[in-house]
């Protein structure tokens, strides 16, 4: 069923079922990768935050959480601006850090948030990333280890992502409707 938010109509995209499926498996792949490690989960606000819970429930390592917040994001096209509106507050120094994004697009929040996180000379960095859009990323990353779906160049929202602050609630991710 289509949703209006604003000025915009979406349509279901991937379902509820779909992602749980999907988490489930790269939660169960990072407990095998890092079995015997503690590393730190460090979501990327606000967007990750269902990820970040749904990914956490399935992983059971003994893992610390942590949270950052850069803001690029107006409306429905990335404005390359990058701000840090909330800092990484544990200490990152010879950890294995796991970044937990929503969706990598331009590539531009991620570049700036591994900058500032090698800063920190951690022992690893990996990133998880629940959609991540290869024709709009302007970036190569090493670090984009895990992905939960590749998607065309589409503004999409939904389980944490949002469309001017809408929409984050709802359990499916919607795309812009063709019509
Ligand atoms: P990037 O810097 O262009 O990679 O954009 C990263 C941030 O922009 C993400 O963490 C999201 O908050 C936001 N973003 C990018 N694409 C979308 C989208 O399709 N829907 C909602 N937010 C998006």
């Amino acid at each position: 069923m289509q949703i209006k938010i604003d000025d915009k109509t979406f349509e279901p995209y991937l379902l509820k079922s779909k992602i749980e499926a999907r988490v489930a498996a790269i939660g169960q792949q990072i407990k095998i990768d890092y079995k015997d490690k503690q590393p730190v989960f460090l979501g990327v606000l606000s967007g990750s935050f269902f990820f970040m819970a749904d990914l956490l429930k399935q992983t059971a390592l003994d893992v610390e959480i942590s949270f950052v917040k850069l803001a690029s994001y107006e409306g429905v096209r990335s404005s390359g601006k990058m701000e840090l509106q909330l800092s990484i507050h544990t200490d990152l120094k010879n950890r294995d850090v796991i970044i937990v994004e929503d969706i990598v697009d331009t590539g531009h929040t991620l570049k700036c948030l591994l900058d500032l996180i090698y800063q920190e000379k951690p022992a690893s960095v990996r990133v998880c990333s629940l959609l991540y859009k290869p024709a709009a990323c302007q970036v190569q990353f090493d670090e984009l280890h895990y992905i939960g779906f590749e998607i065309p160049n589409e503004f999409v929202l939904g389980y944490g992502l949002d469309y001017n602050d809408k929409g984050r609630n709802l359990r499916d991710i919607y795309r812009l409707a063709s019509i």
